[in-house]
């Protein structure tokens, strides 16, 4: 028997959550940077969830000795992975115990011993130093030869261990080195050879050696699979980690940014060097001055280039900068010797009252920067009617003046009339919609300069900015039944989100790119693999170069489209000039690319990216693939397809030649896409979800038959929904559920509120099962609450706590579940997953109240909290809880004030909820020790030392380890942020004090004082 991997056991999802949330504001070099794809999953989950998909865990009696030997001696002696000497997220002391699985956990990630202490003192760590600078899963670290090594030597000893058991660690550790060498090797000869580009015999013998050297080293490796590949995320961790990585997407625009993010860095961003004359004779005077900038060495007779794709890239897109540029200088306005950067045009309509010719301001602000609040610096904008014609003006400092458009409809400012929203639409959809200027945005190094422009001096965009009808983007839109979308507004087809101006330019770009091979050497698939940046370069400009796109009033930048995940209605825009110094700008767009070829050409192994439907079983043999590792749709949450057509329509002008089986087809496919989008499926709601959740079970049904170990999902949504469907396509694809985990993220950030919110998705691991039977649902129920009860058991003592361990619980549930090919009811029924997860979630219930300590209020009040936080939960989950294995009543909860009903809900109830009017409820021995704390809590809120000592001396809370000073340490790592919280947080903070002078109260005293801490806790309640 196999041991079970470490994902199935543990993982340090705290850390793992801390750092991907970081994740999402690496910009430089990050691959997110590349090209926008929606819905990534963050680098440091993937990798995180790949290593641990791999490795066993090694307390497994299972657990090959030599994995065991490679834990021992590449991380037991190591002094950054001993484990917590106290875990630093929860309340408690709780130590953990130095073993080889929570070594190598602390080799995943661990919290840095500054946020440690931070951690348990209650201060806030900065993101970049919350997570150790030895953990896997730092950003910092993906290039860091030692870390990378020691988790691809790990991985090694894992996957060849299991194949060949009678190998010693020793062994298997000469081999891993003995590959890896030859790798570096034979790049340092094929890469030393000075101009490589040139076929010789030399070359083709260092290129074959190489070759051989990565695919000996890989073909110990384990083959890990993505079959929604998406952006590559997953893909480029798998080859990080040394493993032989394979993606697939149905999606064109998603296989074109794979093969940039994680086939072409890895394959061709390498070392070369060119004797001066041929660098000369290649590059010239361009090639010398990127050389310059870019401090590359230089000595006599050769030239070395570090990175060579970088090079070429940059090359070849400064020549076609340079020659559109060249081609559209008579299109861009030039004012006092100077181009504009931005133009800040405003579109009008007609006043459905007086007819005039009104503005459409949905808000004012030019520039309100969030660093400068100098009234000098803030822009704005104001409109008003001076002798019968409007003024548009640009004023300084804030404004109190309305914009005039109010959710689409228009207040005219010459007669006060209405135009409302169906009118505007219907201008919109006839054309009779104007545009013109009001500001241009000019560039200087020591700042933006923001300047008003007359929209009456506006005689339209010059002749030479008009496009030939045949080039224009015509193809369609499609509705976007994932949320707002403009084809309501008459934006029917791609060419109409673009001025003219705007698409003479990309369609320039689009020419160039198209016409002109890169005068670079190289093989073809190398020529291709530049033309593909190049067109990565030409979407980044035209997804900020539409007539939709926003400015960004508190940064001053152009923002792309797709602030959203759809295309949203705005009726002024900001038009760049791509030849400017702005950073949104082709040379800035440029940046980006060269950024990431940079950050990830280090490593020698690249993914295999494939582009069709998933699912088909002939794609891989029976078993060829050791791990499926993926990330899939959900429901209608994102119309992939439909938004990334946007890009398609450019990809395909500029490189379809290139790739023409990726863009054999009008537009992006969509029948076999694995969402759904009623507007995909006859209108039809049922249908689509009905395709979705085929169509998910289908490409499961598949990887089960292909992948000969695991399959860990991550999945983006944790509703029960979400739970449900993920575990049926599970389930009927003959596999089951070995464990799950939630991981926190943080995403999109609205640009217009500034808000970052966070997203919890989760992440379970699955087997090919074997289904043994019928089971009896009593049964089944009861090894469901043993296995439960265990599990919940073993990871709160790793520090899961609330929602976390719930969701953690759910795959144990499932696993036992999953064992049969149908589950019966005493009635005949069939047992549902909805069903199962109910059970879940009582059994998890069951096993939380039974480990708290305490009368039965009080561990119900824990119990819930635990369950359901304090948000509203539906009226009978409360019967169904007090039924699980508690002599509680639930009316009794009612009339004690514990849950709160309102309408059809209910909530826990705060501190002062609970103990409402009374006075006295708490302050008695007998009374429960809910009732007791939260008594305590009000007094601390409210300052009242007297009593509160009192009660403390009284409720026999003077001792550290009384079941109320345990109880508030439980609600500490419970409670959300509030009231409630501070005061528990106040009480934990002075508990010494608290402790000490209520052993020393005088119960006579009557007189009532105000708390004095010696700190500000409470001085929020004032
Ligand atoms: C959640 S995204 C994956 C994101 C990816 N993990 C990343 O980090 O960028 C899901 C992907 O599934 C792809 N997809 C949808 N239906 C598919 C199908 N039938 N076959 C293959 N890929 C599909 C979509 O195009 C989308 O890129």
């Amino acid at each position: 028997m196999k041991a079970k991997k470490l994902i199935e056991v543990a993982m340090p999802i705290k850390e793992i959550s801390a750092e991907s949330q970081r994740d999402k504001s690496i910009r430089r070099g990050h691959i997110s940077t590349l090209h926008l794809w929606w819905a990534r999953r963050p680098l440091p989950a993937c990798r995180a969830v790949i290593f641990s998909s791999l490795v066993p865990d090694p307390l497994d009696e299972n657990c090959p000795k030599a994995f065991k030997d490679a834990v021992n001696e590449l991380l037991m002696h190591l002094p950054q992975y001993k484990p917590y000497k106290d875990i630093p997220y929860t309340a408690a002391f709780d130590p953990m115990e130095d073993n080889q699985r929570h070594r190598l956990m602390m080799f995943i990630g661990k919290f840095s011993d500054k946020c440690q202490h931070n951690m348990l003192h209650g201060i806030t760590t900065p993101p970049a130093e919350q997570i150790d600078d030895s953990s896997l899963v730092k950003w910092e670290n993906k290039d860091n030869k030692e870390i990378i090594d020691r988790a691809q030597k790990l991985i090694w000893v894992a996957y060849n261990s299991e194949k060949r058991p009678e190998k010693e660690f020793e062994q298997l550790s000469i081999e891993f080195e003995d590959a890896k060498r030859k790798i570096e090797e034979c790049e340092e000869i094929l890469y030393s050879i000075p101009n490589r580009h040139q076929d010789s015999i030399t070359v083709k013998e260092a290129k074959d050696a190489l070759k051989a050297a990565i695919s000996s080293f890989q073909s110990n490796m384990p083959m890990v699979f993505d079959p929604f590949a998406g952006g590559g995320a997953i893909p480029l961790e798998a080859a990080r980690l040394g493993c032989r990585s394979y993606g697939n997407d149905i999606n064109p625009v998603a296989h074109i940014i794979e093969k940039g993010s994680v086939e072409y860095p890895q394959k061709y961003g390498k070392k070369a060097i060119l004797e001066r004359n041929e660098f000369d004779s290649i590059y010239g005077e361009l090639g010398w001055s990127i050389l310059a900038e870019g401090a590359l060495s230089l000595d006599q007779k050769y030239v070395t280039i570090d990175n060579l794709l970088a090079f070429d890239v940059e090359y070849c897109a400064k020549r076609i900068i340079q020659d559109v540029e060249f081609e559209t200088r008579t299109l861009y306005d030039i004012q006092d010797g100077k181009r504009p950067s931005v133009y800040y045009w405003m579109r009008f309509c007609q006043c459905d009252n007086c007819r005039k010719q009104i503005p459409l301001f949905r808000q004012l602000y030019l520039s309100k920067p969030r660093s400068n609040k100098n009234q000098q610096r803030i822009k704005h904008f104001e409109y008003h009617v001076v002798n019968g014609e409007l003024v548009i003006s640009l004023e300084n400092g804030d404004t109190k003046m309305s914009a005039n458009v109010n959710r689409g409809n228009v207040s005219c400012p010459y007669c006060g009339g209405i135009t409302d929203i169906e009118s505007l639409k219907k201008q919109f959809n006839n054309k009779k919609i104007t545009e013109a200027p009001i500001a241009y945005i000019y560039d200087n190094p020591d700042g933006k300069v923001f300047k008003q422009v007359d929209y009456r001096e506006f005689s339209g965009l010059s002749e030479l900015a008009k496009v030939e009808e045949e080039s224009i983007p015509h193809e369609k839109l499609s509705p976007n039944s994932a949320g707002g979308d403009v084809l309501g507004w008459g934006f029917l087809r791609w060419g109409q989100l673009f001025n003219p101006r705007q698409l003479r330019v990309l369609l320039c770009f689009a020419e160039h790119i198209h016409n002109s091979l890169p005068s670079v050497p190289g093989d073809d698939e190398y020529r291709k693999s530049i033309k593909t940046y190049l067109a990565i370069l030409l979407d980044r400009l035209a997804v900020r170069m539409t007539s939709l796109g926003k400015w960004h009033y508190l940064q001053d930048t152009v923002e792309h489209l797709y602030g959203r995940q759809a295309i949203q209605m705005n009726y002024d825009y900001p038009e760049l000039d791509p030849f400017s110094t702005i950073s949104s700008s082709a040379i800035g767009q440029l940046d980006s690319i060269i950024n990431y070829i940079l950050e990830e050409s280090r490593s020698p192994f690249y993914s295999t990216v494939n582009n069709c439907s998933s699912g088909d079983k002939s794609l891989f043999a029976e078993n060829e693939v050791y791990a499926t590792i993926t990330d899939p749709p959900y429901y209608d949450a994102i119309a992939y397809a439909d938004i990334s057509d946007f890009f398609y329509v450019w990809l395909k002008r500029a490189i379809g030649a290139d790739y023409p089986i990726v863009f054999s087809t009008p537009q992006t496919p969509k029948v076999e896409e694995c969402t759904a989008l009623k507007h995909h499926h006859n209108n039809s709601e049922v249908e689509a979800r009905k395709h979705f959740e085929d169509k998910l079970t289908q490409i499961f049904d598949a990887i089960e038959v292909q992948t000969s170990d695991i399959v860990s999902i991550m999945f983006a949504h944790q509703s029960t929904e979400a739970w449900t469907t993920l575990c049926n396509s599970i389930l009927k694809a003959r596999m089951n559920i070995t464990g799950s985990w939630p991981f926190d993220t943080e995403v999109s950030v609205a640009l217009k509120a500034d808000k970052g919110y966070l997203e919890s998705s989760v992440t379970v691991s699955c087997r090919p099962s074997e289904r043994i039977g019928y089971g009896d649902y009593k049964e089944v129920k009861s090894a469901i609450s043993r296995k439960v009860r265990d599990e919940v058991e073993s990871l709160y003592s790793l520090g899961f706590r609330g929602a976390d361990l719930l969701t953690a619980c759910f795959g144990q549930a499932v696993s036992e579940f999953g064992k049969y090919k149908f589950v019966e009811k005493a009635d005949g029924s069939e047992v549902q997953v909805s069903d199962l997860l109910e059970m879940a979630r009582l059994s998890a219930f069951n096993a939380l109240v039974q480990g708290v300590q305490g009368d039965d209020f009080t561990r119900f009040y824990i119990g819930w909290l635990q369950m359901n936080g304090m948000g509203e939960t539906d009226f009978d989950d409360a019967t169904k809880f007090t039924r699980v294995g508690m002599p509680v009543d639930v009316s009794e909860i009612f009339s004690r004030r514990l849950l709160i009903r309102e309408g059809k809900k209910q909530h826990l109830a705060t501190a002062s909820e609970h103990l409402g009017n009374s006075t006295s409820l708490g302050t008695h021995i007998d009374d429960s020790l809910i009732d007791q704390v939260h008594r305590a809590m009000l007094a601390y809120e409210k300052g009242d030392r007297h009593i509160l000592l009192t009660l403390l001396h009284n409720v026999g809370a003077d001792d550290q380890s009384s079941p109320f000073w345990r109880l508030v340490a439980s609600l500490r790592e419970l409670l959300p942020d509030g009231k409630d919280l501070k005061s528990i947080e106040g009480l934990l903070g002075n508990s010494d004090n608290l402790r000490q002078e209520s052993r020393e109260v005088d119960q006579h005293q009557p007189e009532q004082m105000t708390l004095d801490f010696g700190n500000d806790f409470n001085s929020d309640f004032k």
